[in-house]
């Protein structure tokens, strides 16, 4: 494949999509072709199952099925936009990808990250990035970010914060085992000091 298929990845607030408008801004400046995608969503499909996916009215909805519905958006999108805009040799970059399911559903909700694993890769036909930037931070640390700094005290903020260490952990256990292609990235750095490395870890390869 022509192009170059890069993911950002790690919990919420952890700076995925600053980073992910820089990176589009510096490419677009330098006249680079891109894409920019957003999962779930991205296709007619998608929206569809997006919508499913978050609405509020499906409280009877299993981990499975949340996983397999995630899987089936990811097939939609992989197919429809991802391959064919690689196959035109752009550049395509992806604010969260098939780790987030390895991370989320395969570490934090326990179904198992290799079972996982081998549904991505059905999902996406074996395409897999690139390059993916996975952005190291505490949980509680994103949560201040996030601005909600002081409600962290109460059950269910708590067991968030857990869950999000676990996903962490997910990704920290991917990043070990991916043979380079994930890029462990420590998050609490200055915006602008994580942008140059970004940038570095793309040289000779955009
Ligand atoms: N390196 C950084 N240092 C301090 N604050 C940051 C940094 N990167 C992002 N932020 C801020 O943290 C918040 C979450 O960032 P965001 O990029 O939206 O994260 P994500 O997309 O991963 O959830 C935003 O208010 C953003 O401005
Ligand atoms: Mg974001």
């Amino acid at each position: 494949m022509k192009g170059i298929f890069i993911t950002f990845e790690g919990i919420d607030g952890c700076g995925k999509s600053t980073q992910c408008e820089l990176l589009k801004e510096y490419l677009k400046d330098n006249g680079r072709d891109l894409i920019f995608v957003r999962e779930p969503g991205g296709t007619v499909i998608g929206e569809r199952i997006r919508e499913i996916l978050l609405d509020k009215k499906n409280t009877q909805m299993t981990a499975r099925t949340e996983l397999l519905l995630f899987e089936a958006a990811r097939a939609q999108i992989t197919d429809e936009v991802i391959r064919p805009a690689l196959e035109e040799g752009k550049i395509v970059i992806c604010d969260r990808f098939f780790d987030s399911s390895s991370a989320y559903q395969g570490m934090a909700r326990g179904m198992g990250m290799d079972f996982v694993a081998g549904l991505n890769m059905a999902a996406t036909g074996g395409l897999a990035p690139d390059v993916t930037f996975f952005f190291d931070i505490s949980a509680e640390e994103a949560l201040e970010r996030r601005g909600k700094r002081g409600e962290a005290s109460d059950r269910i903020e708590l067991a968030g914060l857990k869950f999000q260490e676990d996903v962490r952990r997910g990704y920290l256990e991917l990043a070990k085992e991916s043979d380079g292609r994930v890029i462990t990235i420590d998050a609490t750095k200055e915006i602008d000091e994580i942008f140059e490395v970004i940038k570095d870890s793309l040289k000779g390869k955009i």
